[in-house]
């Protein structure tokens, strides 16, 4: 009994110890570049160089204010843990999707969505806030929202969602963040799945949240389909 826990324990240590070694080298990488960014001088020619790699208005341009501190206790540990979900996520491209447990807070359809009604649902999964006033500050958050505490915080929160997102149904994860670690969402991602699998990741936000990929997935589908319709109604 004791030899056995005491091996439990120490696969417990090894599997922490392996993940750590892995994260290690992109974790390495994405505090140098946060320390770099603090330099206002390369952060205004990174953010330039972002920018111009954006084509298409759909992607929110990354903003950052020359007040925000980029390299801190805080953001250090805040992409620690987006990268340890990001790892451990257990949603693939071509796998099946996770099917977590989220709480509705309202129904909502707007324009963006409706471009799309006719082949896609769309769904708002609110998660932890990336910015929480305190957390990693960012003078360049819309709100000052501290982490949230309960459920309560958490859709007190997502109501000034609904303000904002255009179009819609927005549901928050729930308190044990099933969704984020599941989907590795934080901060952001963007997911297409379709018959319970995972067809579009798209990569961590805010560097890799695109949603002109997402659309070009969708405006494909589309054509795909009505392609496949006129094929069907040739024969
Ligand atoms: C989920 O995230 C919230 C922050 O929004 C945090 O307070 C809570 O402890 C997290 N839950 C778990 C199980 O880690």
């Amino acid at each position: 009994m004791m030899h056995d826990s005491g091996g439990v324990q120490m696969a417990r240590v090894l599997k922490h110890a392996t993940l750590c070694l892995m994260l290690l080298p992109r974790f390495l990488v994405a505090a140098v570049m946060l320390w770099l960014l603090d330099f206002l001088c390369i952060r205004k020619k990174v953010l330039l160089k972002m920018g111009a790699k954006q084509d298409s208005p759909d992607d929110p341009p990354v903003c950052v204010s020359d007040s925000n501190r980029m390299f801190t206790l805080e953001s250090l540990r805040a992409v620690w843990y987006g990268q340890k979900l990001d790892f451990l996520k257990s949603a693939h491209l071509g796998r099946a999707a996770p099917n977590t447990e989220v709480l509705m807070v309202q129904e909502r359809r707007q324009r963006v969505v409706s471009q799309y009604a006719d082949i896609a649902d769309f769904l708002v999964v609110y998660i932890e806030e990336a910015h929480p006033s305190d957390g990693w500050v960012s003078s360049d958050a819309p709100y000052q929202i501290p982490k949230h505490r309960c459920l309560e915080d958490r859709l007190r929160a997502a109501q000034l969602m609904l303000a904002e997102v255009p179009g819609s149904n927005v549901v928050v994860d729930n308190m044990d963040n099933e969704s984020n670690a599941a989907y590795g969402a934080y901060f952001e991602r963007l997911y297409i799945v379709m018959d319970e699998r995972v067809v579009y990741q798209g990569g961590r936000g805010p560097d890799g949240y695109r949603i002109s990929e997402l659309r070009n997935w969708l405006e494909q589908y589309r054509n795909d389909r009505m392609n496949s319709h006129t094929a069907v109604l040739h024969v």
